[in-house]
């Protein structure tokens, strides 16, 4: 596909409900007593790789369009579903799912697309499987499919975690809710904490003090009406698009601001970029944010704000393409283990449009500001990568050509159309 290029970008958008909450509430939602409601799902791939494998663990689940609705059946309610579950292209999805089937009295499979089969479940499994689970990847191996035995008993555990991983520490919370007693999960940094915040939404109790989180086992949760806010992660593309492309001013409205999330907002801070906070929602924890043009300088991104802008990583690279000095990136080794080794595939598409960008072990180093011009790249099926590149188009008036770009419905089914609307300086 060709992909937009050289435009100003004005105008107001909504970017996309959060990813991980979308996720979660419909998660919490079936393992809750009664009825949870939600507004402004996600209806990206990932969240619909959710939704229907909580029906075909038997929970009824409705969808008018605008809300979706959950009667939640109870942890111990679900039922076996009648085929191995294809979690398509979701993380989030297949290692949260296993703290919650860890304990059920019947079996499951768990596999995904072709790049979800080659993430590692290691660190999931693992810490299951300390519990008493009995979770069993691909013939011996950490991949999926993943087997998930049948299982009556679950007992906590004290967890040191070797990676930063929201993911993981999530599964492990569900099996917590499960076992019998208190498990306590030391985290290495502290990462995204909508699992902590949802417990306590859904009636639940959990303790939580710098990376020491204690809960308690078992626990009964009531279902919710959960309003999900917009996801930061997806702001991330217009919130650097509009510091970067020259004569831009965007105005983003209802983005999610959790402070687990917001690494990026501090970067392009740092870097000093023109953005505003404005129309703060407490309860909601969402605000608007404008952001202009900007002359940007280089930094260094490393330590504990890297789990606060782990997915954001491949567009702050582009940001800092254009960007005054070297900016460094440290520490994200994470990034390899993503839908794709977003290390390698940031620093090979953005060399190919003419970045001075070099890949380290744990992260990438930019010189800037660099001119960008056309290419053919791919997002090697990351939406991410794909949604990155777009923006680096933009900087650029020759052709940019991109492979796979079908990858960004997963997260952001409309994201060329909200890029071709801000060409067109409309508002939405
Ligand atoms: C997520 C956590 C992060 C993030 C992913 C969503 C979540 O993964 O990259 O997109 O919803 O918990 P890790 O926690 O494995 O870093």
């Amino acid at each position: 596909m060709k992909l937009i290029s050289a435009h100003p970008l004005k105008g107001t958008i909504h970017v996309p409900a959060d990813k991980s909450i979308s996720h979660r509430s419909i998660m919490f939602g079936a393992i809750s007593h009664g009825k949870t409601t939600i507004k402004n799902f996600l209806r990206g791939e990932d969240c619909y790789s959710t939704l229907e494998a909580f029906k075909q663990l038997g929970v009824p689940i409705t969808d008018d369009g605008d809300t979706i609705s959950v009667t939640g059946v109870g942890v111990d309610g679900l039922s076996q579903p009648s085929e191995a579950l294809d979690l398509g292209n979701s993380g989030t999805t297949i290692r949260l799912i296993m703290g919650i089937l860890a304990k059920q009295p019947f079996e499951t499979v768990l596999y995904g697309d072709e790049y979800l089969n080659k993430r590692p479940m290691n660190r999931v499994m693992l810490p299951l499987n300390q519990m008493n689970a009995h979770l069993t990847g691909h013939e011996n191996s950490e991949y999926p499919p993943i087997h998930i035995a049948a299982n009556d008993r679950l007992t906590p555990i004290t967890y040191h975690m070797p990676v930063a991983s929201a993911q993981v520490k999530s599964a492990i919370l569900f099996a917590a809710l499960q076992a019998q007693g208190e498990t306590i999960i030391i985290e290495k940094e502290p990462t995204r904490n909508h699992t902590e915040e949802m417990i306590r939404q859904f009636g639940g109790t959990i303790d939580t003090n710098g990376k020491e989180i204690r809960v308690s086992g078992p626990q009964s949760l009531v279902g919710q009406d959960v309003t999900v806010p917009g996801d930061i992660s997806s702001a991330a593309f217009f919130l650097v698009a509009g510091a970067i492309v020259p004569d831009s001013e965007i105005v983003l409205k209802n983005v999610g601001i959790n402070p687990t999330r917001t690494g990026i907002l501090d970067v392009l801070e740092k870097m000093k970029a023109d953005v505003v906070i404005s129309e703060i929602d407490e309860a909601n924890q969402s605000a608007t944010i404008t952001v202009k043009t900007s002359n940007l300088t280089s930094t260094t991104i490393d330590g504990d704000i890297i789990p606060r802008l782990i997915d954001e990583i491949p567009i702050i690279a582009l940001l800092a393409t254009q960007a005054t000095g070297t900016t460094v990136i440290k520490n994200a080794e994470e990034l390899k283990v993503k839908e794709t080794n977003r290390i390698d595939a940031t620093a090979e598409e953005l060399t190919a449009l003419g970045a001075d960008i070099t890949p380290t072990e744990d992260g990438l180093i930019i010189n800037g500001p660099t001119n960008l011009h056309g290419g053919i790249v791919s997002s090697r099926g990351d939406h991410r990568i794909g949604m990155m590149l777009q923006i680096a188009a933009l900087l650029t008036d020759e052709v940019v050509d991109m492979e796979k770009s079908d990858a960004v419905s997963v997260s952001y089914p409309a994201f060329f159309e909200d890029v071709t609307r801000l060409t067109e300086g409309e508002n939405k």
